[in-house]
């Protein structure tokens, strides 16, 4: 450590001499059209750091490139507003004050903090997720705000909206691919199609939760509901959006809420959208894939009622209200019952009423 901190330092004393002779130059040779959009003091930056070549190596023997793009950093979010300074808070001339990074990943976490300073909200968020679950671990893969946004050519998060799925794809590949696969993802990737849940629509991007958790488990179905229940968005697509609904009728539903309510969740007690539909495998209902269709049905409900046969499935609702076309029997001891029920209760008012008269009239 001590070893590699030293020569990183007589490497850097070594090269001053040269570095002056390079500013020189650079100053001759700097090119004007930079001074139409960018600040001075951006500028006086850029007449070194806007060399392509300008690069330096670390103790691990990686390179990284100290280059920065005039053009493309003047049409990045911050061009117009934010400095260089601003983020490099503690550079302002040159030479810069002496660092240590052993290696590239120790540079950009060594700025994970410059940030902060202009978000704050984004920045407290991010306390809270996951990653930096990982991060405080110690764990250098999490990622930081630049993984995600980069640093010099921040772009509008969002646009197009399928950037937000490749930014979580750099890590997270194989769970991307399953969900290209998807009806949402295809949908998305494919088409544009902007009505689809990206990544963060389920899991949010700053403060992303441990989806593992019972009690995450048990609130997803919010998560679907909050598109599958709006009737203005289900009517392009026809679907139904009776699909909550039915849900929270059934047993598995009731169950879910029960289990919500005291707050006592062990995950595997019910069913969840997710176990029958798939969570980033989620495909169309009539696809052959589906995990949904007919021929594939026993299979998921066996994984929870291992003894389940052949006609178990047909035996129970799905999303569908009691009709005379589906389930007759079930539809028809409804009807009675809302006919009977309501027959009863006049008569026994009816009853009442005519005892009071006859008391009365007897008087
Ligand atoms: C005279 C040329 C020159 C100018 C002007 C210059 N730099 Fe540098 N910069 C360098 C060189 C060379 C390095 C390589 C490491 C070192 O020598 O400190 C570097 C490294 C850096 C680094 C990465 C390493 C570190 O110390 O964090 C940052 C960030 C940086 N410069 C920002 C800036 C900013 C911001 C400005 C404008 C205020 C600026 N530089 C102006 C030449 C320059
Ligand atoms: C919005 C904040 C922000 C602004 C504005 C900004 N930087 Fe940076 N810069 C960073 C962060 C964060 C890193 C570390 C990035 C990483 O490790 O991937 C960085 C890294 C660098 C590096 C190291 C090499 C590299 O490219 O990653 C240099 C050199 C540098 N900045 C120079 C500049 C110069 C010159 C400007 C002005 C034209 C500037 N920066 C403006 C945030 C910023
Ligand atoms: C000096 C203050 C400052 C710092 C430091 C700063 N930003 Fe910004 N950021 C701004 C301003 C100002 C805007 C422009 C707001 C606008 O035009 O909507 C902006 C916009 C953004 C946007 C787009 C917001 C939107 O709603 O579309 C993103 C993303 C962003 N910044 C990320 C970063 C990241 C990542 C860093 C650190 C590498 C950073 N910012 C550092 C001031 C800052
Ligand atoms: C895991 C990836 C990821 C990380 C890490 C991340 N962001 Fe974001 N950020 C996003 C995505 C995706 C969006 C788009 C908004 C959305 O869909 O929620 C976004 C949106 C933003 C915006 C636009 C305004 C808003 O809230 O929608 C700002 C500003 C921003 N991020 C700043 C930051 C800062 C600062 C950090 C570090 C403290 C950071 N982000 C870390 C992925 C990330
Ligand atoms: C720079 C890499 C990186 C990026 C980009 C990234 N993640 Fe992660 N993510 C990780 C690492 C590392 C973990 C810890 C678990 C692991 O090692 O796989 C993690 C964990 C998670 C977890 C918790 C589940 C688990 O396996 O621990 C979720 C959920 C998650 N990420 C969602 C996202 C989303 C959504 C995005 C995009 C907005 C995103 N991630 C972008 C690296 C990343
Ligand atoms: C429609 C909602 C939805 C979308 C879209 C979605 N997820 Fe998930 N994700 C979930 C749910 C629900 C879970 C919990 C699964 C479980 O119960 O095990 C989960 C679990 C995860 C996990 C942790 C468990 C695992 O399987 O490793 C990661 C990491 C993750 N998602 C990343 C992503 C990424 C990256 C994307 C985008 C490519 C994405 N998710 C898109 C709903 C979604
Ligand atoms: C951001 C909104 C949104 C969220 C959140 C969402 N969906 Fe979707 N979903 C859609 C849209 C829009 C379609 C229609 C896509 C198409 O047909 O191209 C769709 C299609 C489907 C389909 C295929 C229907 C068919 O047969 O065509 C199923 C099944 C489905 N979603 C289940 C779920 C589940 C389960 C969840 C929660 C884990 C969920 N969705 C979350 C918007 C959403
Ligand atoms: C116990 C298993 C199970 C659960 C739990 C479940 N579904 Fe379904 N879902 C099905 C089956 C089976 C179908 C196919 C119905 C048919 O067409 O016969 C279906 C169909 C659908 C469709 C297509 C509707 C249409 O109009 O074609 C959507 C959307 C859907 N479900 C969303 C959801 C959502 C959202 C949840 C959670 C609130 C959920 N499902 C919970 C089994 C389930
Ligand atoms: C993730 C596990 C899981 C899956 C998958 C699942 N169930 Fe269930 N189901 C349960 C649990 C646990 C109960 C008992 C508690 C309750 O009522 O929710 C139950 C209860 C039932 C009941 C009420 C009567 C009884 O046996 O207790 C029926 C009928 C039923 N499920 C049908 C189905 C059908 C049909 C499928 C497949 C489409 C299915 N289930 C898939 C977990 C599951």
């Amino acid at each position: 450590m001590r070893m590699a901190l030293h020569n990183a330092q007589s490497t850097r004393g070594a090269a001053c001499g040269g570095i002056a002779l390079f500013v020189f130059i650079t100053l001759l040779f700097a090119p004007s059209s930079w001074g139409e959009k960018l600040a001075p003091e951006v500028e006086f930056c850029l007449t070194c750091h806007g060399q392509e070549a300008l690069e330096i190596v670390l103790p691990s023997g990686e390179k990284r490139s100290l280059y920065v793009d005039a053009g493309r950093f003047g049409r990045s979010v911050h061009g117009e507003k934010v400095r260089c300074t601003n983020c490099h808070s503690d550079i302002s001339t040159y030479p810069h004050p002496p660092r240590t990074f052993k290696n590239l990943r120790e540079f950009t976490v060594a700025y994970y903090e410059s940030c902060k300073g202009c978000h704050f909200d984004n920045y407290t968020k991010t306390l809270d997720s996951v990653h930096y679950t990982v991060l405080s671990r110690g764990d250098l893969k999490a990622p930081l705000c630049v993984d995600c946004h980069g640093a010099h050519y921040v772009a509008r998060p969002r646009v197009p909206k399928s950037s937000i799925s490749e930014t979580c794809a750099r890590c997270h590949k194989a769970i991307y691919e399953q969900y290209g696969q998807s009806v949402h993802g295809k949908a998305l990737s494919k088409d544009g199609n902007n009505d689809v849940p990206a990544c963060t629509d389920c899991h949010r991007s700053h403060n992303i939760e441990d989806p593992r958790t019972a009690s995450f488990h048990l609130k997803s179905p919010e998560l679907c509901a909050r598109c599958h229940s709006d009737e203005k968005l289900m009517k392009k697509y026809r679907l139904s959006t009776n699909v909550l609904g039915t849900y929270l009728t059934d047993f598995h539903g009731m169950t879910a809420s029960f289990y919500r309510k005291e707050q006592a969740a062990p995950a595997a007690l019910t069913a969840v959208c997710t176990d029958c539909h798939g969570v980033h495998d989620i495909m169309a209902v009539k696809d052959p894939r589906s995990s949904v269709m007919k021929a594939n049905l026993l299979r998921v409900c066996r994984k929870c009622h291992p003894t389940a046969t052949e006609n178990f499935p047909s035996a129970w609702l799905s999303h569908y209200e009691p009709s005379p076309e589906k389930a007759p029997l079930v539809y028809y001891v409804k009807l009675f019952y809302k006919i009977f029920i309501p027959f009863v209760i006049v008569g026994l008012v009816l009853q009442i009423l005519l005892h009071i008269w006859r008391l009365v009239v007897n008087r």
